[in-house]
C-alpha cells in the first residue's frame, strides 16, 4: 500500500527573496501514524508545515511531496485541503464578521458535501464543544476574534476534529495551554486518531507527547531532519537540549 505522505529531499525558498529555508527534508508518514517534529526556534518547522499546505509565500525548488502516492506540489492550497490535509496554525488568524459555527459548517460542506443538514451539523458541533471547557457562546462568536491564546488552540482542534482530515498537521497546538487545556486538547487528538487520521505534530515540549501514542520523533535542525527515533529521543531533548544533535 502507498504511504499517506512522502516527502522527498524537499528544498524550499521564500518566494519573495529566494532565501532557502527547507534544505532537504525527507519524511514518510503512514496511515494511522503519529509523528512528532521537535527542533530549535527558527529551524523551519512551521515553514515545512506551510509548504506541505502549499502556502504561496514559499516555493519548492527541489524534491517532491507525495500524498497517497501523487505529487501535490503543483496544487493550490484548497485542492490539498480537498484531498484531506488540514493544518492548525501556530498563530491562528482572527476573522472578523464570520461566525465560528458558520465557518465550520461551510468548510465541512465544501469538503464532504451537503448530505448532513445544517441542524445536524450544528448539533454535532454543540456536542463537541461540551468537551472543550469553553463558554457557551464559543460557536456564536466571530472566528478567533478576542479569543484567548488557549481558546484559539481549542478552536483549532475543534476544526481538526470536525473537518475529518486524513492528515492533520498540528503546529504547536500545545504552546500556551494550561495543564487542564493541554489534557483536553490531547484527548481531542486521541479521538481524532481513532478515525485513522495520521498526525504530524510540531512541538517544543515532550509533555503533550506523553498523552499520545507516538510512532516516531524527528529532530529538525536548520531546514532538515537530522535524527529520528522513538519517544526516547524526546526525553533526550528534554534533558539535554539540542546539543544531542550538534557536532
Ligand atoms: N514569510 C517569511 N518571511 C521572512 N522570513 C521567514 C518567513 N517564513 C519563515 N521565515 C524565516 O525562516 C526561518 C524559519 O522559520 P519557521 O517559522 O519555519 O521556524 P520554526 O522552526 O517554526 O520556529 P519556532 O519554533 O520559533 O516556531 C526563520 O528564520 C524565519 O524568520
Ligand atoms: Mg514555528
Amino acid at each position: 500500500m502507498k504511504k499517506l505522505l512522502q516527502i522527498k529531499d524537499l528544498h524550499a525558498v521564500l518566494t519573495e527573496d529566494g532565501t532557502e529555508i527547507l534544505k532537504g527534508v525527507n519524511l514518510e508518514i503512514d496511515v494511522n501514524e503519529l509523528h512528532a517534529i521537535m527542533g530549535p526556534n527558527g529551524s523551519g518547522k512551521s515553514t515545512l508545515a506551510n509548504v506541505i499546505m502549499g502556502n504561496p509565500k514559499y516555493k519548492v525548488t527541489k524534491g517532491d511531496i507525495l500524498f497517497e502516492g501523487e505529487s501535490i506540489i503543483d496544487l493550490p492550497t484548497n485542492e490539498r485541503a480537498m484531498k484531506g490535509i488540514f493544518m492548525t496554525f501556530q498563530h491562528p488568524f482572527e476573522i472578523d464578521g464570520i461566525k465560528f459555527s458558520s465557518f465550520l459548517i461551510t468548510a465541512f460542506r465544501k469538503l464532504h458535501g451537503d448530505d448532513e443538514s445544517f441542524s445536524q451539523l450544528n448539533s454535532i458541533l454543540k456536542e463537541r464543544v461540551q468537551n472543550l471547557a469553553v463558554s457557551e457562546d464559543f460557536l456564536d462568536r466571530f472566528l478567533n476574534v478576542g479569543f484567548s491564546g488557549g481558546e484559539k488552540k481549542k478552536a483549532e482542534i475543534l476544526q481538526a476534529y470536525f473537518l475529518k482530515p486524513k492528515l492533520l498537521i498540528l503546529d504547536e497546538i500545545d504552546s500556551g495551554l494550561d495543564v487542564d487545556a493541554l489534557r483536553i486538547v490531547a484527548n481531542q487528538i486521541k479521538e481524532i486518531r481513532k478515525r485513522g487520521t495520521s498526525v504530524l505534530i510540531i512541538t517544543h515540549y515532550k509533555r503533550i507527547l506523553d498523552y499520545l501514542d507516538v510512532d516516531k520523533v524527528h529532530i529538525y535542525v536548520d531546514g532538515k531532519i537530522v535524527k529520528s527515533g522513538d519517544i526516547g529521543l524526546a526525553n533526550e531533548v528534554e534533558e539535554k537540549g539540542y546539543a544531542i544533535v550538534k557536532r
